[in-house]
């Protein structure tokens, strides 16, 4: 991979002019009429030593090989989908759960409204640097507002196993994602280049994102999500299925 990166400071440094808010559709959008608007906010969780330097100004930006970009093409088109679907999943259970337990409605408006700033996140993502949805959405969109009404039908500890099955998979999918973006700007790191303020900022979402799943993850364990009947049929199906709508998502 390293071999097709350019070597030379002087392209690198004419490449980021061009690339530095676009590293996915490099010849839609101009960098100087669009401000960045990703910040690093978390902690990091994902055994790195250090959270990725922030590009100065005067260090050359890496161009993305051909990979790199279909690697993030991929990847954000799975956590657009993601959220979708954790938006349809709490939509679909909070009326059932909340009228029989009405002490989980704060909890249920709380994770509701992090999927959906999750959502809107990721819509403005793959909007502007034009990465399609997944082909799947309508598939999707009605296996999970199915997965959130049964959930909820079967009972309020299904309901969090559900929540705990689900952000299981989708934070180890997060981290997997950081780790892959740390290992770049290592690697950047040590040719003298960064990965530009546009990546360096998506790291930090990535990162802030993934611990609010994890966060969700904790609320459904407090909640019973153990006490779910039959648990390990029902989280290890879920789990199952949230493996498979990834690897399909990432192709289709
Ligand atoms: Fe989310
Ligand atoms: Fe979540």
């Amino acid at each position: 991979m390293a071999s097709t990166i350019l070597s030379s400071r002087s392209l690198a440094r004419k490449a980021a002019r061009n690339i530095q808010f676009d590293f996915l559709a490099p010849s839609t959008i101009s960098a100087s009429r669009q401000p960045s608007r990703f910040q690093s906010s978390s902690p990091p969780h994902d055994g790195a030593t250090l959270p990725p330097k922030s590009t100065p100004s005067k260090t050359p930006i890496h161009t993305l090989t051909t990979q790199q970009k279909a690697f993030l093409s991929s990847a954000l088109r799975v956590n657009q989908t993601g959220e979708l679907a954790a938006i349809l999943i709490y939509a679909a259970q909070s009326p059932i759960l909340t009228r029989s337990h009405p002490h989980l409605r704060t909890l249920m408006k709380h994770m509701y409204e992090q999927e959906a700033g999750h959502f809107a996140y990721f819509n403005g993502v793959l909007s502007r640097h034009r990465i399609r949805p997944t082909a799947m959405y309508p598939v999707w969109y009605a296996a999970a507002s199915f997965l959130g009404w049964g959930t909820a039908m079967m009972g309020r500890e299904a309901a969090m196993a559900c929540t705990e099955a689900v952000e299981t998979e989708i934070g180890t999918h997060y981290n997997e994602q950081v780790g892959v973006l740390l290992d770049w700007a290592r690697k950047c790191g040590e040719r003298g280049e960064g990965l530009g303020p546009e990546l360096d900022g998506l790291v930090g979402e990535l990162r802030r994102i993934r611990d609010e799943e994890l966060e969700h993850l904790d609320h459904a364990v407090e909640n019973d999500a153990k006490s779910a009947k039959p648990y390990e049929l029902l989280t290890e199906v879920i789990r199952g299925g949230c493996r498979g709508a990834i690897w399909v998502s990432e192709r289709v």
